[in-house]
């Protein structure tokens, strides 16, 4: 039976959990509550390698993890799952993420809770490290994996930090030249068909 020193009677139900990529809008696991949240001293960066997720082994993706940035706000989603949860999202992380404890600010409640979030350090085998933007742009378009498309990780990220008012110039300036070359590309496609179909049309006409 429990009793006043029973700390796993004591110990809450529920934990909270940060999330700064996929997790804000690839949601695949259960939750009792999420909330708009911020964390302090990290940055978002496209330095991580994805082996298992947006890319493979062989040819692995970019996808985003946290470096510490004293006096940097880092705008994410919070959620409050059952212990259960973290099995899936260890699974899910698993390619050089690692646990770690942080204050989490819940934006509307005003508050603060302390939860985990998912980190990939630099040390871990998958760690790309910084690269030009047009580097990492040119690495994301021809990135692709289990769970789909790196060019999709990115401008769903992107999208999801704009709708929880997060300025992120990092991503945004990524999203930015990836959607700029789409639409040269599609553009340029535009043009050689009909450059081609007027090829055509004169030639049937000489
Ligand atoms: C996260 O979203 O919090 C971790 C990184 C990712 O899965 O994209």
């Amino acid at each position: 039976m429990a009793n006043a020193h029973d700390t796993s009677a004591d110990a809450p139900a529920t934990d909270w959990v940060f999330g700064y990529g996929s997790l804000i809008y690839k949601v695949d696991f259960p939750y009792r509550r999420r909330e708009v949240a911020s964390i302090s001293g990290w940055k978002r960066r496209f330095w991580q390698g994805s082996h298992d997720h947006r890319g493979t082994p062989e040819a692995p993706g970019r996808v985003v993890t946290l470096l510490p940035a004293p006096g940097n706000v880092c705008r994410g989603m919070a959620y409050e799952v059952d212990h259960a949860v973290f099995e899936h999202l260890d699974h899910r992380e698993k390619n050089g993420y690692q646990r770690h404890r942080v204050e989490i600010e819940l934006l509307d409640a005003a508050g603060t809770v302390n939860g985990t979030l998912y980190v990939a350090g630099t040390d871990n085998p998958a760690f790309l490290g910084p690269a030009d933007p047009e580097a990492i742009v040119e690495h994301i378009l021809s990135a692709h994996g289990p769970s789909g498309s790196n060019r999709d990780y990115l401008l769903q990220l992107d999208q999801a930090l704009r709708e929880i008012g997060e300025e992120d110039a990092h991503v945004a300036e990524l999203a930015e030249r990836v959607s700029a070359q789409q639409h040269y590309s599609t553009h340029g496609l535009t043009t050689r068909k009909a450059g081609k179909a007027e090829k055509s049309r004169s030639a049937d006409q000489s």
